[in-house]
């Protein structure tokens, strides 16, 4: 259906098992549950040095930023989840976005983010479930102009909340929040669908 949202998903840690992941599957359960059509992606498969300027100047943009600016450019809204790492988000995940956020490629930063939604997220295994890097995250996002839901989600104690490895998580009341978060976004990208001057009216 041409009038359902679309949205990405992808999650700032590389590492297989990751927490971050998992709170992002969840959320776009919920999302897809909602009426949204979610592809999640996973960074480790996007692989990009580190941003340096002079690089850029060089040889322009690597392969895979212009990858993920595709992939962001050809969707309405995101879940992103991040893990805490010294009271931030990660580097992997910011390095992402701030080659997703130059120009020199085929889309135009008001293709990749402006005015566009977001939902994000966060699981730790201490007490305080990353909370701290979600407002860097919150930050980071509304520099590069995308509007970040008010709500949010951080799972604590994330170690001992999943069932081993799988997606599984035994907190049911957190599971429904992540699966409303998801839930929140792709109801707000419907909403502004809806408005005749929306962005999301005219993107397919
Ligand atoms: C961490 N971790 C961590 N946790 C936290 O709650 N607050 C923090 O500030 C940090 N800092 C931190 C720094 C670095 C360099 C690492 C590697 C880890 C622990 C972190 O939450 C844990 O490794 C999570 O499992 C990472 O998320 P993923 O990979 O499971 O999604």
């Amino acid at each position: 259906m041409g009038t359902r949202p679309k949205i990405l998903a992808f999650a700032g840690s590389l590492r297989e098992n990751s927490y971050t992941k998992r709170v992002v599957q969840i959320a776009l359960r919920g999302a897809e549950n909602a009426g949204a059509d979610v592809t999640f992606i996973d960074l480790r498969d996007f692989p990009m040095p580190l941003y340096d300027a002079d690089d850029e100047e060089k040889t322009g943009l690597p392969e895979n930023a212009l990858r993920f600016q595709e992939l962001l450019a050809r969707h309405d809204g995101f879940l992103i989840g991040s893990p805490e790492y010294n009271g931030s988000i990660s580097g992997a995940l910011k390095n992402a976005i701030d080659w997703a956020s130059r120009s020199g490629g085929p889309f135009k930063r008001s293709d990749i983010f402006t005015g566009k939604f977001a939902a994000i997220m966060t699981a730790s295994p201490g007490s305080f479930g990353g909370v701290r890097a979600l407002s860097h995250l919150r930050g980071v996002l509304m520099s590069v102009g995308v509007n970040v839901l008010s709500t949010e989600c951080a799972v604590s104690f994330a170690g001992s909340k999943f069932d081993g490895d799988s997606e599984a998580l035994t907190d049911e009341t957190m599971k429904a929040s992540l699966e409303k978060l998801g839930a929140s976004l792709a109801e707000m990208l419907q909403k502004m669908r809806c408005k005749p001057e929306s962005r999301l009216g005219t993107s397919n």
